[in-house]
């Protein structure tokens, strides 16, 4: 009896493995020649410029700026470490010889062109929503940049993780391919605005907290999450900024990097702004602007400004009120570049009390710019912030618990020595790394 039971149960588990070998498995897509220049209009390739922008290809298929697109960028993960690849159109170790049909599956199915699946830290979960068109201009605009020929370095992934067969199983639990259906009863420009920011855009890559095995909660869209060690904030209802976002707000801080009534955009977001939506245009600014100022619920351009006063007035009031030594930090390191005329707030002289950084619950970002400053590929073109990595621990937390208490109306943070300490190990490997 009991053997019979075995034989049966080993005769389902090697249907089951048959059954998802047969699902898992993807035919590779024969090799050709690379395409030449002429084949593409030059229309198309400037459109696959702007949308490889907005996609943010570059940040992640580049190391060496000398050789954009040619991958070895490290994403580190739970798992291991995997490596970006090359996608410049060199035959041996990039893309060149990926036809339209293998660049097209590998962008919405996450499958290489020989049949391997791909892992999701290549964002193909979102590019699956792009249309035929957009997809034929990336293809245009790859297809002609200077080939590359560099391999990135081999993933060291522990196993099993490393068996590209088992992405087929994640895919299965976390990911459908479509194309993005527009909302009939949005405004075209708030449609243009979605299908750009759930797609090549993937801003919720980073906004949207991610399950434990590296799948974005939908439940939790725009939640605010953790990622490569800066906190992306929260965009919809659960936003932080004490002056709610506005499409015009938006639409200055996506092109510019800064906006009024608001801190500036630093670290991976800086990449965002001024390497990826650079060469956008400003039509398609506008539609993101729209579509992220719809999910936050924003009052008008002149309540922003009289909430924007109204906080910074608070600020000065309870400022006037305490006298303790992070105040001394604040006066002496700080408050020389930031002060404000409540009536008149400048974003290049940011108000702190206008700042994401200093009212979301993790307070990484704040003690990352206090450390580091902003650089100037950061925040606002033309303005740097120095940092300030010389204060002690101490001082620092002295300073970002004043700052807490007097410009905001948030609770305390816990264990920000903790962070600081930690903060300043990361940055001092960081800066290694670079060298
Ligand atoms: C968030 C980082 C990230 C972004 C943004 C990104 N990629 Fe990638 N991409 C990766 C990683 C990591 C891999 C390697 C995945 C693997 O080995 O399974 C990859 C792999 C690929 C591959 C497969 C290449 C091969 O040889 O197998 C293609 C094609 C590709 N990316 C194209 C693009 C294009 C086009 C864009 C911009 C629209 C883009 N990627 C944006 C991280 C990214
Ligand atoms: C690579 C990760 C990443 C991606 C992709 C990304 N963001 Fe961000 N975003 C961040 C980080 C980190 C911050 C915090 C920056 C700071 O504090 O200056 C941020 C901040 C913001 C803010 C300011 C929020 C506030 O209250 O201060 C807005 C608005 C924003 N992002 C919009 C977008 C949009 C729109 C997209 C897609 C086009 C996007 N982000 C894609 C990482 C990302
Ligand atoms: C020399 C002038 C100067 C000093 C001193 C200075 N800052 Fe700044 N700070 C700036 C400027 C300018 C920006 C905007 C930079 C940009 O847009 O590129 C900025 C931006 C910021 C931001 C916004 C970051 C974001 O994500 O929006 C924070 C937070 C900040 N500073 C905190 C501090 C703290 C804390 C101190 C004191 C330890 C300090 N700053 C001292 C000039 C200064």
């Amino acid at each position: 009896m009991t053997k019979r039971i075995t034989a049966i149960l080993v005769g389902l588990g090697i249907l089951v493995l048959a059954v998802f070998l047969i699902y898992a498995w993807e035919p590779s897509i024969p090799e050709q020649e690379p395409p030449s220049p002429g084949d593409f209009s030059e229309a198309m390739i400037e459109q696959g410029r702007a949308l490889a922008g907005i996609g943010n290809c570059q940040s992640c298929h580049t190391v060496d700026p000398e050789r954009p697109l040619a991958g070895g960028r490290p994403f580190p993960t739970d798992f291991g470490t995997l490596y970006s690849t090359n996608i410049t159109p060199d035959p041996a170790t990039g893309i060149g010889t990926w036809s339209r049909e293998a660049f097209h599956r590998g962008m919405r199915q996450g499958v290489a062109r020989n049949g391997a699946h791909l892992f999701p830290a290549f964002p193909y979960t979102h590019y699956t929503l792009v249309r035929d068109e957009d997809l034929d201009a990336l293809y245009a605009y790859l297809m002609t940049r200077e080939p590359v020929n560099a391999e990135p370095p081999d993933n060291q992934l522990r196993f099993p993780f490393n068996v590209r067969l088992l992405q087929a199983g994640w895919k299965l639990l976390f990911f459908e391919e479509e194309r993005y259906q527009p909302e009939d009863a949005r405004p075209e420009l708030w449609n243009r605005g979605a299908y750009l920011a759930q797609g090549l855009g993937h801003c919720s890559a980073c906004h949207t907290p991610r399950n434990k095995f590296g799948a974005e909660r939908t439940d939790l869209a725009y939640e605010g999450a953790v990622i490569d060690n800066w906190y992306a904030p929260a965009l919809n209802t659960d936003s932080r900024a004490p002056v709610a976002w506005t499409e015009a707000s938006l639409y200055d801080y996506l092109r510019s990097g800064g906006s009024t009534y608001h801190g500036v955009a630093v670290g991976s977001m800086a990449d965002v702004v001024h390497r990826g939506l650079g060469e956008a245009e400003n039509r398609d600014i506008r539609a993101l602007a729209s579509y992220f100022s719809a999910m936050a619920e924003p009052g008008s351009d002149e309540q922003a400004r009289q909430t924007a006063t109204a906080t910074i007035q608070s600020a000065q009031r309870r400022t006037a009120d305490t006298l303790g030594y992070g105040e001394k930090v604040f006066t002496y390191a700080c408050a020389s570049c930031h002060y404000n005329d409540p009536d008149n707030p400048r974003a290049l002289r940011p108000d702190l009390s206008l700042n994401t950084a200093l009212r979301a619950d993790n307070p990484m970002n704040l003690i990352r710019v206090t450390l580091e400053g902003v650089g100037n590929e950061e925040g606002l073109p033309g303005v740097v912030m120095p940092g300030f990595a010389e204060l002690s621990n101490a001082d620092i937390s002295a300073l970002l618990h004043f700052l807490r208490a007097t410009h905001t109306d948030r609770p305390a943070w816990d264990n920000l020595e903790d962070e600081i300490e930690r903060q300043r190990q990361k940055v001092a490997t960081n800066t290694e790394s670079e060298q």
